[in-house]
């Protein structure tokens, strides 16, 4: 089967508590320009992807920066309570064409389009294709009280990231038994593989970390500004 008309989720509607800034963190500057748009660059950039779906914080419409100047965006929607929420609501308005999904974390800033292309490639007879890292640090189960309970084989064990790829069909499919059975998850691919579709992942890129605290905002700064003293 073939990689047609690829549509771009870009998920943007979280508040980034863990953060820990008053705004949420997908606007926060990051080397010049606002997070957000670092992946809305890389989706503009890349001939693969045809539109964007944004997915932003639902009110307070003055924080938000100004996207008109990426011409892939088709649509910016309000987000909801959870990541599979705000998921959904982007769903609802991917264009007509669209026959494969691209679902991103603005909260991941250094994506860039060779992974895209892995991921794309890598969709070739499945349904989904997602990026993962296998663990190197050693895994245990840590009590509430913070004593060690158990140790956890990490063999097989991967880190899953996003962009994830899916045929539209199955990530619609999936999400709708997803809601009707009442299970929420942070990750696309986890409802796919309970529906019993498969999933392909190909080697992630250890760059593309989730700003998730301050100090990944910090490691994130001081890698582009090493890229651009580099040029
Ligand atoms: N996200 C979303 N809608 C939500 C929650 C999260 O679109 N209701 C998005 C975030 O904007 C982010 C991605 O999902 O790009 C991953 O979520 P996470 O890193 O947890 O971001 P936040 O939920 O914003 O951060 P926190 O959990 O620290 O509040
Ligand atoms: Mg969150």
């Amino acid at each position: 089967m073939q990689v047609t008309n690829v549509t771009a989720v870009v998920l943007a509607a979280g508040s980034g508590r863990r953060v820990g800034s008053d705004i949420p963190k997908q606007f926060l500057d990051l080397g010049g320009k606002p997070m957000i748009f670092r992946c809305l660059d890389v989706f503009e950039a890349c001939p693969m992807v045809q539109a964007v779906v944004v997915a932003l914080p639902a009110g307070d419409e003055s924080r938000r920066p100004d996207l008109s100047g990426h011409t892939k965006v088709t649509s910016v929607v309000a987000g909801g309570q959870t990541r599979q929420a705000s998921l959904g609501k982007a769903l609802s308005h991917l264009p007509r064409s669209a026959g494969t999904v691209l679902v991103h974390d603005a909260a991941r800033p250094l994506v860039d389009q060779p992974l895209i292309l892995s991921l794309l490639a890598a969709l070739d007879g499945c349904d989904g294709a997602i990026p993962a890292i296998p663990l190197e640090d050693t895994v245990k189960r840590v009590a509430e009280d913070r004593t060690v309970e158990s140790e956890v084989d990490r063999e097989g064990i991967w880190r899953v990231q996003t962009p994830q790829v899916f045929r539209r069909a199955a990530l619609e499919d999936s999400l709708a038994k997803a809601v009707e059975s009442g299970l929420e998850s942070t990750d696309c691919s986890q409802m796919l593989t309970r529906a019993g579709y498969t999933v392909r992942v190909v080697e992630g890129d250890p760059l593309n970390f989730k700003v998730t605290r301050a100090a990944d905002l910090w490691l994130a700064e001081q890698i582009l500004l090493s890229r651009r003293e580099e040029e």
